[in-house]
């Protein structure tokens, strides 16, 4: 029979047979940006992460790099809202601005886009609302459009989170017409109607108006599904696949793991950052250890790349 413990004497030994590892360069920091200049507001919900001004947020970019951030995902919140979400395909757009000015300072950074429209509109749902519908196809040209628009700006990765049946086929589309073939769609393909996503909705303002995503995004009972919708979005061109929440549902990134053969992103969400800030500052647990055990069971259930609202701190940790 084996002693297991000869294998955990001392640190040096559990360092060499050790499993897994995160690694500096698959971790992506979210990024959340509104207008105006001087601008750095706290979300309150979430201790630590704020939304910067354009002006700020290259600030905050730099010091992110100077840890040795590679990579961020970028929110916008726009100054006005519409029915259509227009701003969010806006030339001059708060993504828009944003993406020419980080391109400007940093060519090198790699900046990820969301789509959706939920952040732009004043029903705050990720689709077009006609009644008490949200209208699947109608939705598809403008998300099109807004991805279109972020690669023209300089987006090096466009990730739609809408859940709309097809839109990464017509993205795809979209990219390729305006000669951006090379720009990677990261689809949020595998993303479940999650209470864990209530601090970014106050991030952005993004809470429904009326109902809830239920009609869009995925049941959290459902596991076979998640196969479905994955394999649909690499047949319709998603050059990634996201889980999200990740902690939650780490089953699902292990069965798309062994199921799909492209790179599969875990976005840990904001409620997951929430609970563990909390808990952290009431001295209920130390917030380091649990953040780094949360992230490597993300990387041991099979993702590749974690997006994280602890990344920045993780890399200066690792
Ligand atoms: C927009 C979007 C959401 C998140 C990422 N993109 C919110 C939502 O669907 O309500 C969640 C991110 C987080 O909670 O950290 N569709
Ligand atoms: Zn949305």
């Amino acid at each position: 029979m084996n002693r297991s413990r000869r294998l955990r004497k001392n640190e040096i030994i559990r360092n060499l047979v050790r499993e897994t590892r995160l690694a500096k360069d698959q971790l992506i920091q979210p990024f959340f940006v509104l207008e105006g200049r001087n601008r750095k507001i706290e979300i309150s919900s979430m201790p630590g992460i704020y939304r910067y001004s354009g002006d700020l947020l290259l600030k905050a970019i730099q010091d992110y790099q100077k840890s040795g951030g590679k990579a961020g995902i970028l929110f916008g919140i726009p100054g006005k809202k519409d029915l259509q979400g227009s701003q969010a395909y806006a030339d001059n757009g708060i993504i828009q601005k944003t993406l020419k000015l980080i391109k400007k300072e940093f060519p090198d950074f790699f900046v990820i886009t969301d789509v959706c429209l939920c952040g732009y509109t004043t029903h705050g749902h990720c689709g077009l609302v006609e009644g008490r519908q949200i209208l699947n196809d109608k939705t598809l040209l403008l998300l099109t459009k807004v991805a279109v628009s972020h690669a023209q700006a300089g987006s090096d990765m466009v990730a739609p989170s809408d859940m709309m049946d097809f839109r990464v086929q017509h993205i795809r589309a979209g990219l390729d017409k305006n000669g951006f073939e090379d720009t990677p769609i990261l689809s949020y393909a595998v993303k479940y109607s999650s209470a864990f996503y209530g601090p970014f909705r106050d991030a952005v303002d993004s809470t429904p108006q009326f109902a809830d995503r239920k009609t869009y995004q995925m049941d959290c009972a459902n596991q076979r599904e998640a196969i479905k919708e994955a394999r649909q979005d690499v047949m319709e061109g998603a050059d990634l696949i996201m889980v999200k929440p990740a902690l939650p549902y780490l089953d699902i990134i292990t069965l798309l793991r062994h199921q799909l053969t492209v790179p599969i992103v875990g976005f840990s969400v904001s409620g997951e950052y929430a609970m563990i800030k909390a808990a952290a500052r009431a001295k209920w647990i130390d917030e380091k250890s649990s953040v780094l055990e949360s992230l490597i069971a993300i990387k041991r259930a099979g993702a590749d790349i974690i997006i994280s609202y602890y990344a920045h701190e993780v890399l200066t940790w690792i």
